[in-house]
């Protein structure tokens, strides 16, 4: 969940430093801190709350060197505090640290016992003492790390400075992410490309286990046992363009205005438009007996509306958990079975362990992943991409559009390799999935009818959401974006659960956001709709143009294009994203970076 950055510069680091750190707030953004190397001394800033606060902190404090370490944190162990903000010292050393340390416990009463003084409630601050206490017994720094490091339990990534080293910052990765970047006669260590995305594209991903030494001269990587090995370079795609808000108020209003392009990539990873052909990128579906889908938040919506279509077209039975409950009981799945990971980042710890959990049990795992580098990207047998660019706003939007977008065309492969559709259909139906940027631009387009209604529910303090088929992920994801990112209390329902419970929420002081595509399952949705309005319930509408002659007077509408059943996830997307945008803006809220939450949850 935190991000971490580590420079052995030629230039001065600590204006690069927060730069960097500002590309990772979006994991985290408790509180942040660098420390660096000063004349044989280690001293550091950190602040609570927003990098901000630390810039502040640094205008009036600079810190002048070349060497140095950078913290954003999103708190697990410890409250946000300047005492519990990273770096962590102890002695010569300090440690900024993403994960969590699992024994940290009583690997500190056994270090207080030894007569360490702990000044912070972190896990971390427990790294820093383990490496300082090898140090003191006289072992260099590679190998005290390397000590410490065999004496950790749960996940972590780390970057480490040792006062008196003057060129060194040593790294580590076990469950949670870390590359190292390589400049002209400058090092680095970070949480992902992207944060060392303004300093060098040529990276070197690390596999889980390895602990690294960096200094002018380059990079010292060695395994779990400590052996010396060689890990490829690659040259990442610049994305440093990417990641500005250009004229948008805030990232989510820019990737909503993203998606028409987001889709219109990943479906060019999917489809080829001459043939209207459709690729399952090596996957045989037929040769598959079930689909089992593992993600977590808005990624597992994703996945229950491929479970809509890949049993209705494809008929290949698919079941979708939530990768935190999955990887804890024992799912009867066999051989025979595809496990499909939905991720944006790649990296979240419960999906990960989900998959690794079905590939030691010689299930073949894929995972739908938006960064093609992340750890799941790197562990599967096959990887499904999505092409939505750098996501930084915390509520997904984009990402999840490409995810529904991508899950739709291995729906329509997956149909065609399994014999139920034909070629014919086949074409068609992605003709029809190549319409759907276009229709998405034009939702976001005509989105006039929402301000009105976005005014209404900023009131709320509980809000309904209701859908049927693929229409009711829908309605959790509406009801996700609306806490997330405006606080408000809201509920997804399937439609037809309605009168099993929430019927007896509704008042006139709860909207109730009904989603609705004139298709064959409307005048169902329509009839629970009347049963609200007959009880007093403040009904909007969202539909389309045909669906909205039937809404009875009381109802507001927002109308979104009409299109075919097939692509309606994508479309009402929309509108779900917007009215929640919309909301979070009247209501002050920070729409980038809510409340207690990360983008990237690494830890579980
Ligand atoms: C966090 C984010 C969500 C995201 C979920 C899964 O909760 O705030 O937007 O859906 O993690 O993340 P992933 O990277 O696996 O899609």
């Amino acid at each position: 969940m935190c991000g971490i950055i580590g420079i052995v510069g030629k230039a001065p680091v600590s204006e690069r430093l927060v730069e960097s750190l500002r590309r990772l707030e979006y994991r985290g953004y408790d509180s942040a801190g660098i420390a660096a190397l000063i004349g044989g001394r280690i001293e550091r800033r950190r602040a609570e709350g927003k990098l901000r606060n630390l810039e502040a902190l640094l205008a009036e404090d600079p810190l002048e060197a070349t060497v140095g370490i950078g913290h954003t944190r999103w708190a697990t162990h410890g409250a946000p505090s300047v005492r519990n903000a990273h770096p962590q010292m102890a002695g010569r050393v300090a440690v900024v640290h993403n994960g969590i340390i699992e024994n940290f416990a009583p690997l500190k009463a056994q270090l207080q016992a030894q007569g360490r003084h702990f000044e912070s409630d972190t896990d971390t601050e427990v790294v820093a003492h383990l490496i300082d206490r090898e140090l003191a017994r006289g072992l260099e720094p590679v190998a005290a790390f390397k000590v410490a490091l065999d004496q950790l339990s749960g996940a972590y990534a780390l970057a480490v400075l040792v006062q008196g080293e003057e060129s060194l910052v040593m790294g580590a990765r076990r469950g949670s992410p870390l590359v190292v970047g390589e400049g002209q006669g400058e090092m680095f260590i970070g949480t992902d490309a992207l944060g060392l995305g303004p300093f060098t594209n040529r990276i070197i991903h690390l596999d889980d286990g390895d602990f690294v030494a960096i200094n002018h001269e380059g990079v010292r990587i060695f395994d779990r046992s400590g052996q010396k090995v060689d890990r490829a370079l690659r040259v990442v795609p610049a994305a440093s363009a990417l990641v500005e808000k250009g004229n948008y108020r805030h990232f989510m209003e820019k990737e909503i205005h993203d998606q028409p392009d987001a889709c219109q990539h990943t479906l060019s990873a999917y489809i080829d438009p001459i043939s209207n052909t459709v690729a399952s990128r090596g996957v045989d579906f037929a040769a598959i007996d079930r689909l089992q889908i593992v993600a977590c938040g808005t990624a597992s919506y994703a996945g229950m509306i491929g479970r809509y279509l890949f049993e209705s077209l494809a008929g290949l039975q698919t079941d979708v958990e939530i990768a935190s409950e999955f990887r804890y009981r024992e799912p009867a799945l066999r051989p025979g079975a595809l496990a499909l990971a939905i991720s944006q980042s790649g990296e979240t710890a419960d999906t990960l362990a989900a998959l690794r959990w079905c590939k030691e049990r010689g299930i073949m795992t894929a995972a739908l992943v938006n960064s093609p580098e992340s750890t799941m990207a790197r562990e599967v047998d096959v990887v499904f991409p999505t092409h939505a660019g750098p996501e930084i706003g915390v509520a997904s939007t984009k990402a999840f559009t490409s995810q529904v977008a991508a899950l739709t065309a291995l729906a329509i492969a997956a149909a065609r390799q399994r014999g139920r559709i034909d070629a014919d259909e086949e074409a068609r139906l992605a003709g029809v999935l190549l319409e759907a940027p276009r229709l998405i631009a034009d939702a976001i387009l005509d989105d006039g009818w929402i301000p009105a209604i976005a005014q209404d529910i900023a009131k709320a303090r509980d809000v309904l959401y209701l859908g049927r088929g693929a229409m009711f992920p829908l309605a959790l994801e509406g009801a996700l974006k609306l806490k997330e990112i405006s606080y408000i209390h809201a509920e997804g329902y399937a439609a037809g659960e309605l009168k099993h419970g929430p019927i007896a929420l509704v008042d006139e002081a709860t909207p109730i956001i009904v989603i609705a595509p004139s298709d064959a399952l409307f005048d169902k949705t329509s009839s629970n709709m009347s049963e609200v309005i007959a009880r007093g319930g403040r009904v909007v509408l969202i539909t389309d143009a045909q669906g909205a002659t039937h809404a009875p007077d009381s109802v507001k509408t927002v109308i979104v294009p009409a299109c075919d059943p097939l692509i309606a996830p994508l479309v009402f997307a929309v509108p779900i994203q917007v009215i929640a945008y919309q909301v979070a803006v009247l209501k002050g809220a920070d729409v980038d970076q809510p409340r207690n939450l990360a983008k990237s949850v690494t830890v579980e």
